[in-house]
């Protein structure tokens, strides 16, 4: 990864090393592009399955039974399909990695869910929805790839119903005692290990340098407060290493 001052002198950009692109949205897309095959195994490896267990626990934070969902940065589908079986009406996946939406739809496929998802390429710092579309919006492990926090966050905000819920999940910083362990555990089991399952060790050590410049979770609720969102709140899982914020839509979000 490098580290890439960018827009203002306090704006710290981590970016994927080894793949192409000139700008930090080209190379995350061209990084998914190249780790999707072993991206799902990886994820269960990396979190000892705990990862699906979190986005059920986002899923149902959304509240999306009998409702219209987006799922921003879906990749290969699995929060869409634990809104589903929390009770979503319909999910629309978007991702700009075309790729991981392939997976995506064949699992839809394998699943009997190909009439209640669709996914979509898109940019989540551009939807190509109008305002005040998804009864519920949500996105896992998106916000550290995004090349601004605060587009990402105004779009899934400004596509979202007054009333709607917005459910972001997302690693963070952990406290102590927890920060040390996991700091090495982040630094050098994971880059290994993605070496090893993927051959992609560069995209793993992009993994926890891409948590460095994230907002720590408390700060993180402000931006959600900032972009129109009330009633925000978040809670840690995973011994604080991950953090499940959510908001409501206020009307006067216009974002
Ligand atoms: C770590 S993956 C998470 C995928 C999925 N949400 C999950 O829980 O496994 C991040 C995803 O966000 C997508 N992504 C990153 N930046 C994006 C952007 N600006 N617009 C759309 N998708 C983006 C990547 O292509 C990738 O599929």
């Amino acid at each position: 990864m490098t580290p890439r001052r960018d827009r203002t002198v306090t704006e710290i950009e981590v970016v994927p090393a080894g793949v192409p692109g000139s700008t930090k949205s080209e190379r995350v897309r061209a990084m998914f592009a190249r780790i999707v095959p072993r991206y799902d195994l990886m994820n269960a490896l990396m979190t000892g399955g705990l990862d699906r267990r979190w986005r059920d626990a986002a899923a149902s934070a959304a509240v999306p039974a009998g409702r219209l969902a987006l799922d921003v940065g879906a990749g290969t589908g699995d929060l869409a399909f634990a809104l589903v079986r929390a009770g979503a009406a319909r999910v629309v996946g978007v991702d700009f990695c075309e790729e991981m939406l392939v997976v995506a739809r064949a699992k839809a496929r394998a699943l009997g869910l190909e009439r209640v998802t669709s996914f979509i390429v898109a940019d989540a710092l551009k939807l190509p929805f109008p305002d005040r579309s998804f009864d519920c919006v949500t996105s896992a492990f998106l916000l550290r790839n995004v090349a601004s926090l605060r587009d990402a966050l105004a779009e899934m905000t400004r596509t979202l119903k007054p009333g709607g819920r917005l459910v972001c999940l997302e690693i963070t910083h952990p406290p102590e005692p927890f920060a040390s362990i996991f700091g090495l555990y982040f630094r050098h089991v994971i880059p290994l290990l993605g070496t090893l399952v993927t051959g992609e060790g560069a995209a793993y050590r992009y993994l926890p340098a891409s948590l460095a410049p994230l907002p720590d979770a408390r700060r993180l609720a402000m931006l959600l407060a900032e972009a129109g969102l009330a009633d925000v709140s978040y809670r840690r899982l995973g011994l604080g290493t991950v953090a499940l914020h959510v908001g409501t839509r206020e009307d006067r979000a216009t974002a």
